[in-house]
């Protein structure tokens, strides 16, 4: 018994990790071609970039945010690299109808949806939690209960198009770090909601696919704005996204556009916008070198 624990145990984990670590790459650009696809949060950072991997891919993309200016650029952008289509959609998702709106408009310009990726957050900052409520019950909002508005509005399209759900988090959602109390919390949430309806679904053989993706430091104009001069480490470059955690439906078409960023020392995470009042020295996080590392799911 003791053997078995000591070595048969263990052995049987790392050929399970190895197993799932270097499963086949299955996926093909061509997977993405003609799908209807929405990003939020795709004015700048993270969402632009995966805009426009979906249009060099030839998807039909309908992209969100505040500043319609920004979204004018990116679907420009977006049909010059070859998307089939390009719309936008501007407003906040502080604001429960619009994100109603938005799934609607999903149906009236794309005709339908095929992925629905949730991107977008809201400005925090990066610092001792300073006691304001208002600020976390904004912030849960914008970054959660958004989320789960357009997952309801949009699951009965994405049933009918055996889709997938693609919910872009954060090492803060999986760890508490310092400094990061109301954002950790918003991102702690998705998992959990996520996670479960992930499960839901399957027990009830609904064939929609749910991926959340794990994310550590990226080099983003707002992340390096909050985080540059407190995490001492290298960002992962802003091109690749990162993932983890897929399971249930068919498996997400985003294929190596996943990456996850994993560090020797987990860090927080500084995708937190703009709201960042500095950091004295003392609070500076000393941190491991950076391990990187590419999966496809
Ligand atoms: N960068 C990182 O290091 C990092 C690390 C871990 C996780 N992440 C996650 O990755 C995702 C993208 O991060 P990012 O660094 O690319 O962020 P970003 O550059 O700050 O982009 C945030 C996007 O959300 C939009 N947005 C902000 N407030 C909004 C609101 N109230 N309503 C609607 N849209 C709003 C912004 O556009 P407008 O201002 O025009 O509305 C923008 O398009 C986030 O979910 C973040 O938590 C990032």
């Amino acid at each position: 018994m003791g053997l078995l624990r000591k070595i048969f145990i263990p052995f049987v984990g790392l050929v399970l990790a190895f197993c799932f670590y270097s499963a086949r790459e299955d996926f093909k650009p061509e997977m993405l071609k003609g799908k209807r696809v929405i990003v939020t949060g795709a004015s700048t950072g993270i969402g632009e970039q995966m805009a426009y991997h979906l249009a060099r891919m030839g998807a039909h993309v309908l992209v969100t945010a505040r500043t319609e200016a920004k979204l004018q650029k990116i679907i420009t952008r977006c049909l010059e690299l070859g998307a089939a289509s390009a719309q936008y959609a501007s407003g906040s998702m502080e604001d429960k109808a619009f994100a109603e709106h938005v799934e609607k408009e999903a149906e009236v310009v794309l005709g339908g949806l095929d992925m629905l990726i949730l991107n977008h957050v809201g400005n925090s900052y990066f610092n001792y939690f300073d006691g304001d409520v208002g600020h976390v019950q904004k912030l849960l909002k914008i970054n959660f209960l958004s989320y789960v508005a357009m997952t309801v509005s949009a699951l009965p399209r994405l049933k009918d198009s055996v889709g997938s759900i693609v919910v872009v988090s954060s090492m803060a959602g999986k760890v508490g770090f310092p400094f990061t109390a109301p954002y950790s919390a918003t991102k702690f949430a998705l998992d959990g909601f996520f996670s479960s309806l992930r499960q839901e679904l399957i027990i009830q053989k609904v064939d929609v696919s749910i991926t959340l993706c794990i994310l550590g430091f990226i080099d983003t104009e707002s992340a390096m704005k909050a985080a540059s001069d407190v995490v001492l480490v290298s960002p992962c470059a802003e091109g690749g996204v990162c993932a983890g955690n897929h399971q249930g439906g068919s498996p997400p078409p985003t294929g190596n556009l996943l990456q996850i960023c994993s560090y020797q020392n987990p860090l927080p995470d500084p995708g937190l916008g703009s709201r960042t009042p500095g950091l004295s020295d003392q609070k500076k996080l000393q941190c491991g070198k950076p391990k990187e590392k590419f999966i496809s799911l």
